[in-house]
């Protein structure tokens, strides 16, 4: 290696240490990797090889929305797809600086926006592919996020992914129970949230886990069709109708007038 391309490597590996710490470990070429000592080596790569071949390949003139984006490791996967238009939201803004910083390096046009999964109304825009992994978990209030999501911004698919705890059992689920029947609570197969009160793996941003029943049937109930599980807890879904009795908290205005 040159003595200029490894000034080169010294100078990028010096910009992303200094935009740290990291959660995604993103290849930023010649060498280059934004957390090169990441406890899970190529985090999340790995993961998405999983499920990638279930997303669509040709995203070509598409929008997508990823919430909860962090360093964009998923909006970049995304744009090399060819989607046209890709925008990651976060509230955090270290980890919105992190995104443009891979994103300018990686040469692709993705647009970071600092904003709350509470406030997609504020978009007023819908997306053909809504990215929403590995944040339902971290939110006191995740059913509301699935509303809203569904509400003001998701299209068509959803591409999902939740911790998930307890059985991966699932029974299906009755149109009603009586009064007296105490024992569906009991079966392990029965939707469930856990309630995290102070702290999960040393991480007090961890609120509700869901079981693998209970994670289906609040998608269902938002309105998000399953199409695929392609990983233990990731799921692909449409958006459809939401069923009876699952109106917004905070609908779309009519008028289709932006939230303030
Ligand atoms: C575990 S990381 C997941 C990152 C990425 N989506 C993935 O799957 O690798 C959770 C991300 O959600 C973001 N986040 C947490 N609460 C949020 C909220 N209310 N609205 C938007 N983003 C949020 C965090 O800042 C963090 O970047």
């Amino acid at each position: 290696m040159s003595q200029a391309e490894l000034s080169r490597q010294e100078d990028l590996r010096r910009q992303a240490e200094a935009l740290g710490p990291w959660f995604h470990n993103i290849d930023l070429g010649e060498g280059g990797w934004t957390a090169p000592n990441h406890f899970l080596g190529d985090y999340p790569g790995f993961k998405f090889r999983r499920f990638a071949h279930d997303l669509p390949a040709d995203l070509t003139g598409k929008s997508v929305l990823d919430i909860g984006c962090n360093a964009g490791f998923y909006s970049v996967e995304m744009k090399r797809r060819g989607a046209a238009r890709v925008l990651g939201l976060d509230s955090d803004e270290r980890y919105l600086a992190q995104g443009r910083f891979v994103a300018e390096r990686l040469g692709h046009d993705i647009e970071f926006r600092n904003l709350s999964v509470y406030d997609v109304g504020r978009l007023g825009e819908r997306f053909d592919v809504v990215i929403f992994m590995g944040v339902f978990y971290h939110l006191r209030h995740p059913l509301l996020a699935l509303d809203l999501i569904h509400e003001h911004v998701a299209d068509d698919l959803l591409v999902f992914q939740s911790m998930l705890r307890g059985t991966a059992q699932v029974e299906p689920v009755a149109q009603d129970y009586d009064f007296f029947d105490m024992d569906a609570f009991e079966r392990p197969g029965y939707p469930r949230m856990h309630f995290v009160e102070h702290a999960y793996a040393h991480d007090c941003t961890n609120w509700w886990i869901p079981n693998r029943a209970g994670i289906e049937a609040m998608l269902r109930s938002s309105g998000f069709s399953i199409q695929s599980r392609p990983e233990a807890e990731v799921y692909l879904c449409r958006r459809v109708e939401a069923p009876y009795g699952a109106e917004a908290a905070y609908p779309a205005r009519p008028d289709g007038q932006r939230e303030t």
